[in-house]
This record gives structure tokens, C-alpha cells and sequence, in this order.
């Protein structure tokens, strides 16, 4: 075993003792693949992995990779991949019971199942070929993060400028989900997110992601409301893993950055000063979604009240779908009579019921919606409010939807954006 492997190998390990963002999932993929990594199709697997992108052979990349194979299981086990090629509907384990597109973070829990399973993927077909421990080796190698948690809270801060004008102070956020609560932390401190935003215009007729154009006033405008301060009220973040877990720190940094950006110090120091930020006024809760609501609120140091902005921010995916609707319940009950709750996610395009579907599918460009349901406008439903090219938020455009916010009077997206700011500028 080379000694990359021997990182990797025990980046495995800790996962699978210390399970963090993908809970028993990640538990048995991990404890799984620590005890295959000695079989020779799978160190082969992954000495072919460290050829094509030696980057991830360094010591600290070891829980990158386990991340980047963990999404390569997800795309194999659930068929994400267009085409029969990877479709495991066939696959008779009882196990499988959600349908595809579908993380399965919430359905192989078992770790017999996930050996039997990945090692049944690197084995020689009947025409002497291994197309999936190919694509495996294709992905883990070449497949990039898709996602950057705090870069996500530029939505949030464009949704609470817009909203301001309606509360007389300043909104106390909770953030479902809030991983290390970068979200809370990047409003609270004014973080500079780290790439230069791009906002398209959006053609109302054709929503062809290719018919995207850069706006440049829009850009400008978005580029103010990141520059400026948002004031928040006492927030704070709920998540079921323990935020001071190391292996819960690793792993929302190896969700945040490609590998050649990990190589980057200064931008991995700029988000980890962000994660070890204590602002006063964001608090955690290390709590289930699932509990009832009220129990959570009494938890949460604000004698019960509720909030203003309540934000579920790529949390749904990760929830199996008959827990989907009870969180989503459970969060619209902790918002303020005057509020708004936040959705953000791999999000299908809405259908005239102003209702969504979370696809899970965060490989597909333009699919990352900013959705927000309004207490005051219940009737409204939910509305588009921005489509980003990817988790990462980098490319944006306004989404179609329209806002009250205060009174009846209502305008588009783009409108209301201008109007925040034409305010400040
Ligand atoms: C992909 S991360 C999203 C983090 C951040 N909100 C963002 O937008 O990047 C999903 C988070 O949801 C948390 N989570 C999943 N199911 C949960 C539940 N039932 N209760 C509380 N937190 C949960 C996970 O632990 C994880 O930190």
C-alpha cells in the first residue's frame, strides 16, 4: 500500500468512528471501504485515483477523498448518472427503498450491506470489463465539489436585505441544518465571500439555462448588497452532529473546496477563520429538525418566541422524503406571524402550485434554488427568488418569483433587488 493509501486508509477509519455530516450512511460506507481498502481491485482503484490527481495524496486531503468517494458511491448506488448504465432499480436489496435522484445518505446504513455492495461494483463483468469501478476511479478523481457553505449565505443576505424594511429590528435568523454555522457567521461578522459575484439576467420566456446573460447592473447592484452590513437579531443554528466534532469540522471543510483549492491557504485560513469565529448573538443547538417544535424553541434561549427568518439551507436532500414534510412543518411553525422561511436546495422548477421537489441532483447546472414562503402571504406559496448555477453560488441569476414586503404592493425579483439597492447606493 503506498503511503498516500495509508492516509486515505485512515481517513476511512476516522470517519467510520467519528461519523459526521452523512450520519450512519457515511458510517458504513466508510468503515466498509477501511476494511476493503486492503482487497487488491479496490488499493488498485485507488492507486489509479492518485495518478490521475496526486493532489489527493497529501495527508490532509484524506477526508476530501473520503467525501469525493462518497459521492461517487451516491451517483453508482442511486443510478444519478443519465442513462440504464448505472441504474440500480433492479438491485432486489430491501434496502433500497427511495427512489432515484435521491442521496443515500438515509438508506445504506448497514455496513455488511455497503461492503457486499461496493465490492460487488469493482468486480469484472461478463465482457471482461469494470465500467463502474472506472467511472468510480472518473470520479473521485476529476469530479469537483460542487458546493461552498458560506459562499450560500450571499442568498441569505440578499433575502434579509430585501425583507428589512418590514421589521422594526433587526431579524433574529434560525438556521436548520447550519452545519458549523457558517451561514449565521458569515452575516454576523461581514464576510467577504470570496469570489466576485456574476449576476445573469433571466429571460422570463425561456428559462434554457444557456439563455442566461450577465446583467451588469444587476451585478453591481448584488455586489453592493454583499459589500454592505446586515444587521441580525440573536440567531442561531440548529444541527443534529456536534459542532466542535473534528471530523464534523473536516468534513465541512471537505464539502467546501476542489482539491486545488485546498492547496490554497489563504482560502482555506479565510473559511476556517469564518468556522472558528464566535460572534455574539449566533447560538447553536445541537438538536433534531424532526422534534417538535416547540420543544426546539424552548431549547433555544429566546423564551419560546420564534423567528423572523427561518432558512433550511441544503438540509432536505439528506432527509428521507416522509421526514422532509415534517421538518418542513416544523420549521414553518418557528416562523414569526410577519416572517419568511428560506428553502434553498437542489430544487426542481415550480409547477403553477408554487410547490417544489428536492431533487438531490446538484450535478445538474441551474438546478440550486433560493425559495421563500411568506407567513404574511401564506397564498403566495413558495417563490423563486434566485437559481444559482451550483451549490457554490458563484453564478446567479433572479428568479421569477415576486415579493410583498410590506403592505399588498408586490414586484418581481429583480425589482425589489434594485430597490435595496438604489437604497444604499
Ligand atoms: C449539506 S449540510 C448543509 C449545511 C449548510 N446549511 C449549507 O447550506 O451548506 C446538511 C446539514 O444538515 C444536518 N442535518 C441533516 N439532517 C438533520 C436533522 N434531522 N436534524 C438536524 N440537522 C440535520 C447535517 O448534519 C448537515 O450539517
Amino acid at each position: 500500500m503506498q503511503l498516500e493509501q495509508v492516509h486515505i486508509k485512515s481517513a476511512f477509519k476516522f470517519e467510520a468512528e467519528h461519523p459526521t455530516a452523512g450520519d450512519r450512511g457515511i458510517r458504513a460506507m466508510a468503515g466498509a471501504m477501511y476494511e476493503l481498502l486492503d482487497e487488491p481491485e479496490i488499493q488498485s482503484a485507488y492507486d489509479d485515483i492518485l495518478k490521475f490527481n496526486p493532489t489527493l495524496g497529501a495527508e490532509d486531503k484524506g477526508p476530501y477523498v473520503v467525501n469525493k468517494s462518497w459521492r461517487a458511491f451516491q451517483r453508482n448506488f442511486m443510478g444519478v448518472v443519465k442513462g440504464n448504465r448505472w441504474d440500480t432499480a433492479d438491485d432486489p436489496s430491501p434496502l433500497i427503498y427511495i427512489p432515484r435522484h435521491f442521496y443515500p445518505e438515509r438508506f445504506i446504513d448497514d455496513q455488511d450491506y455497503a461492503k457486499q455492495h461496493i465490492s460487488s461494483l469493482f468486480r469484472i463483468n461478463e465482457q471482461g470489463l469494470t465500467p463502474l469501478r472506472d467511472e468510480f476511479v472518473y470520479h473521485v478523481s476529476f469530479l469537483e465539489v460542487v458546493s461552498n457553505i458560506a459562499e450560500r449565505a450571499k442568498t441569505i443576505k440578499a433575502v434579509t436585505q430585501i425583507f428589512q424594511p418590514r421589521w422594526s429590528e433587526p431579524a433574529a435568523i434560525l438556521d436548520g441544518g447550519c452545519s458549523q454555522n457558517q451561514i449565521l457567521k458569515a452575516l454576523r461578522t461581514n464576510y467577504r465571500f470570496e469570489s466576485q459575484q456574476l449576476l445573469g439576467g433571466y429571460s422570463e420566456t425561456n428559462q434554457d439555462p444557456d439563455s442566461y446573460w450577465v446583467d451588469p447592473r444587476m451585478s453591481r447592484v448584488m455586489r453592493r448588497l454583499m459589500a454592505e452590513t446586515v444587521e441580525i437579531g440573536d440567531s442561531a443554528g440548529i444541527d443534529n452532529r456536534n459542532i466542535r466534532d473534528l471530523g464534523f469540522r473536516l468534513w465541512a471543510i471537505a464539502c467546501s473546496f476542489r482539491p486545488e483549492e485546498l492547496l490554497n491557504i489563504r482560502s482555506v485560513n479565510h473559511q476556517l477563520d469564518l468556522m472558528n469565529a464566535q460572534p455574539t448573538g449566533v447560538g447553536f443547538l445541537e438538536a433534531d429538525l424532526r422534534e417538535a417544535p416547540t420543544k426546539l424553541l424552548n431549547k433555544l434561549h429566546r423564551q419560546g418566541q420564534k423567528y423572523k427568518i427561518v432558512l433550511l439551507s441544503t438540509v432536505l436532500y439528506q432527509l428521507r422524503q416522509e421526514d422532509q414534510q415534517k421538518v418542513l412543518n416544523n420549521m414553518w411553525e418557528m416562523v414569526d406571524d410577519d416572517g419568511i422561511m428560506i428553502v434553498q436546495d437542489a430544487i426542481k422548477p415550480l409547477s403553477d402550485n408554487k410547490d417544489f421537489t428536492c431533487t438531490g441532483d446538484f450535478n445538474t447546472k441551474f438546478m440550486y434554488r433560493t425559495l421563500v414562503k411568506d407567513k404574511a402571504h401564506p397564498d403566495f406559496g413558495w417563490q423563486e427568488y434566485f437559481v444559482s448555477e451550483n451549490g457554490r453560488v458563484s453564478k446567479l441569476v433572479p428568479g421569477l418569483g415576486y415579493v410583498a414586503v410590506t403592505g399588498s404592493a408586490e414586484m418581481g425579483i429583480p425589482e425589489a433587488l434594485q430597490r435595496v439597492g438604489n437604497r444604499l447606493l
